[in-house]
């Protein structure tokens, strides 16, 4: 059995398996740059989030209606499920769809049809998470809060993706300052590629009470023990970080580190349908590289509750 976790840095986008993709595509009548699986598979060789990002954002387009929301999200619950999440807190990316034509409403409804049904289907609770792309405007992401106040009952906060270096978590200063005044949670992806400022910015400016990544955190002594005092948790991704380069192999991920310093680290999967692996797989790959031990798999397991958005009532029977 695996080990019972919540998981926090999940992009539903990025669970889009090629097999789901080409039968989206057929139904949709969308053309796709490869001639079967196998090809886009082939595809998936990345030498920075830049060049995955590029894949990500084009295989999207397959995302026509609803019910392709629907069964995306209830794979990933189907997937998650099989390897111990019992708790996922759901990123997805309006701007990327709002763009080609999809409007908020149909992917918040079409996503909140599988989620209405995960905990009887699949012994699932979820939350979403609506980010803004940071390599577009301020005034977009504002705009996409604007668009997203008539869904606010099924949205429980916001975070910050895509493509990070040049792009600052002070720019969404107002754009947070507003989400925090319609009682949204906040997180940011910060120092995946960026510098430790930005995780500092994304507490400082944002008010973020999660970091998504924050790998490079390590490289300010001052901002680790910050981190740690305040009990900042951070979303790691491990077999993305190997992925988009981040680390060079899984066996010189510093997760243990973290852990030995005292942060809050949690185990997810990020793109799991790009990186290789789902939550569990992500558990299994650190165990094997980092040879971590009952005691430490424990610890991450119980972060991930203690970092979740579950309120104390709902997070204890999990705990
Ligand atoms: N969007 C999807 N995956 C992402 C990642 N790892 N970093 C930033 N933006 C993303
Ligand atoms: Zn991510």
């Amino acid at each position: 059995m695996p080990v019972p976790k919540a998981e926090l840095h999940l992009h539903i986008e990025g669970t889009l398996e090629p097999e789901l993709a080409f039968a989206l595509a057929e139904r949709n009548g969308v053309p796709l740059p490869c001639a079967d699986t196998a090809a886009l598979r082939e595809a998936y060789r990345f030498s920075d989030l830049q060049s995955f990002l590029d894949l990500y954002y084009g295989l999207m387009a397959v995302l026509r209606t609803a019910d392709d929301f629907t069964e995306l999200a209830d794979a990933y619950l189907a997937r998650a499920a099989e390897q111990g999440v019992r708790h996922a807190e759901i990123f997805f990316d309006p701007q990327a769809h709002i763009a080609r034509g999809v409007p908020m409403g149909v992917v918040v409804e079409g996503l909140g049809a599988a989620l209405d049904r995960a905990e009887e289907r699949h012994g699932v609770s979820t939350r979403l998470i609506m980010c803004f792309l940071r390599d577009e405007p301020a005034a977009s992401a504002m705009a996409t809060l604007e668009a997203a106040k008539p869904y606010l009952g099924r949205i429980t906060g916001v975070g910050l993706d895509s493509a990070e270096v040049g792009h600052p978590p002070v720019t969404f200063r107002e754009v947070y300052e507003e989400a925090a005044r319609l009682g949204l949670r906040r997180v940011a992806h910060a120092g995946e590629e960026g510098p430790p400022e930005y995780v500092r910015e994304a507490l400082d400016v944002l008010g973020v009470e999660r970091v998504d990544h924050g790998l490079r955190c390590l490289e300010d002594p001052s901002l680790v023990e910050r981190l740690v005092r305040e009990r900042v948790p951070l979303t790691l991704c491990p077999l993305s970080n190997v992925r988009l380069r981040a680390v060079d192999v899984l066996e010189a991920h510093p997760l243990r580190t973290m852990l030995d310093a005292g942060l809050v680290a949690t185990v997810n999967s990020d793109d799991p349908a790009y990186f290789g692996g789902y939550a569990g797989d992500n558990f299994d790959a650190v165990r094997a590289a980092l040879g971590l031990g009952p005691e430490e798999l424990r610890t991450l397991a119980r972060n991930s509750f203690l970092a979740s958005f579950l309120e104390d009532d709902e997070g204890r029977r999990e705990r």
